[in-house]
């Protein structure tokens, strides 16, 4: 039964309390946490992609995925704030909807964090090995620095990125944070810099044709590019390590989402009319997809012919501005890209090891998952794991599939979140909220269809991926979890290991 195995909201916030997470974050750091998060991969390296499928129109799609996030945010706000425990999306649905919705929403987080962490450290690898190539005039084989559908053998580099911030996540929160904090204000300083070169030259003619791929284009394009907002719920998963989440949560949820919006849609309008953004089709002017042999074809008889394209680029941003006549500048964008990426990806992986600590607290997963350092007091355990997997799909996908996959995983899980805010004004109206969602019942449900529509414009392969996963994780959940599960014996809070909790009985093996 879907709705039967409930978390009480009072067993999380007790179960917080046992177990809980050292509280060292305020709201200026919980917004750093959030642009940290949020500004990387998107603008830096996707907005060639958007492009592609949309032309000048991807500044709409960057209104639309913004507007999407936006209202999602807003519902994430309220739970955060009321439940401001770690887990995110995963533990909210577990107190609102059950534990199998739960378990799905967990399990669709782990392509939000885990792929999207692997999708930034393919962009980190592409910016970091154009800047290396074009300041010291060399030529890196591609069958080291990219995977095997992208035209190479193993993205090293991107495998390395992994590892590095796998390791200073497992010595610890606290130097984390600092260091993000430095590689957050490098990020902003970049872009603050790309927007004041780029805009002055801007020329209108380059936003016409607008739409040249027409709307559909523009969905297909903000179905992508909201993996430029992704990150902003990474936020939420940090409350247990919050001070005063009651307050500092919203604060940082809705103030990181501002800030980035502001940046992508500045950024955009530079790209489009600087070097103009339409798409580069084929030699009958038929439509080629990003990520494409055939669009990679294309884009290297354009370049024989010394006409590229910014939808070649694989440094959209440092791209342009050496086209615009700054190539130095050009380069220490691709060098801030460089050094501030790796803070995206360690918050990714930030988000992604809370929530594998929760689903282990809640029995779900083996309980060694939640095991603490007793020096870093870190979850080494799962930390490490879960750096090996990132590191996994960095090394052999392209950059394009792992965003949209890691899309899916989000679509479904705002979704859940703003489904599980409506239902538990409805059951629940009694409970402090400190934050409040505006109109409710018009901001949820304006999310939840935000959402679907998004997953639908979503390419056909990504779908089936995402319907493939979640059919593991019903496998998963049914040989594993169900019997495992805290809840479903009994136990309405967890304990520090499983002490006092009954053995579970273990089928007999043939
Ligand atoms: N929003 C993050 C990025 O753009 C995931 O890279």
């Amino acid at each position: 039964m879907i709705f039967g195995r409930i978390k009480s909201l009072d067993a999380i916030l007790a179960t917080a309390e046992k177990k809980s997470l050292h509280r060292s974050l305020g709201a200026f750091q919980l917004t750093m946490l959030g642009v940290g998060a949020v500004i990387g991969t998107g603008i830096f390296v996707l907005t060639a992609e958007a492009a592609q499928k949309a032309g000048p129109g991807m500044m709409l799609s960057f209104v639309i995925a913004g507007f999407v996030c936006a209202v999602a945010a807003l519902c994430y706000a309220e739970m955060a704030s009321m439940v401001p425990v770690s887990g995110s999306a995963y533990t909210y649905s577990y107190a609102v909807m059950g534990e199998l919705i739960a378990w799905m929403v967990g399990w669709a987080l782990i392509l939000e964090y885990a792929v999207a962490a692997g999708a930034v450290s393919v962009g980190w690898s592409g910016y970091v090995v154009g800047l290396i190539e074009h300041t010291f005039h060399l030529d890196i084989p591609n069958l080291l620095t990219r995977g095997p559908f992208d035209g190479g053998m193993i993205n090293l580099p991107a495998m390395l990125i992994a590892s590095l911030v796998t390791w200073l996540l497992v010595i610890g929160t606290k130097e984390s944070a600092a260091v993000n904090a430095v590689l957050v204000a490098i990020k902003v300083s970049a872009l603050t810099l790309f927007v004041v070169l780029a805009l002055p030259v801007i020329r209108m003619e380059q936003f016409t044709p607008f739409a040249p791929l027409g709307f559909g284009g523009i969905s297909a394009a903000a179905a992508s590019i909201f993996f430029a907002y992704v990150g902003f719920d990474a936020v939420s998963t940090a409350a247990e390590e919050t001070k005063n989440p009651q307050r500092n949560m919203p604060i940082g949820l809705i103030g990181s989402l501002a800030i980035c919006t502001v940046f992508y849609i500045l950024v955009a309008a530079g790209v489009i009319g600087t070097v103009g953004a339409q798409p580069v089709f084929g030699p009958n002017h038929e439509v080629l997809s990003p990520g494409s042999a055939a669009l990679s074809q294309q884009c290297a008889a354009l370049a024989a012919a010394g006409t590229e394209a910014v939808t070649c680029s694989k440094e959209a941003l440092a791209w342009t501005l050496r086209e615009i006549g700054w190539p130095q500048i050009g380069n220490l964008l691709g060098l801030a890209a460089g050094l501030a990426l790796p803070s995206v990806i360690l918050m990714m992986m930030f988000g992604q090891t809370r929530i594998f600590f929760v689903m282990s607290r809640d029995g779900l997963l083996p309980a060694m998952f939640s095991k603490i350092h007793p020096t870093y007091r870190t979850p080494h355990v799962i930390t490490i794991l879960t750096g090996i997997f990132v590191a996994l799909f960095a090394a052999f996908f392209p950059v394009g599939i792992l965003a949209d996959i890691s899309n899916s995983g989000t679509l479904f899980a705002f979704a859940a979140v703003s489904i599980a805010v409506m239902v538990l004004r409805k059951t629940d109206p009694n409970r402090a909220r400190p934050f409040r969602t505006p109109a409710i019942m018009v901001t949820a449900p304006i999310a939840i269809a935000g959402c679907i529509y998004l997953f639908f414009s979503l390419g056909m392969e990504t779908k089936l991926m995402f319907v493939g996963w979640a059919t593991v994780g019903l496998i998963v959940y049914y040989a594993y979890s169900y019997k495992r599960s805290h809840v479903g014996r009994g136990f309405d809070e967890t304990h520090e290991g499983d002490e006092g909790i009954p053995p579970i009985p273990v089928p007999p093996v043939n």
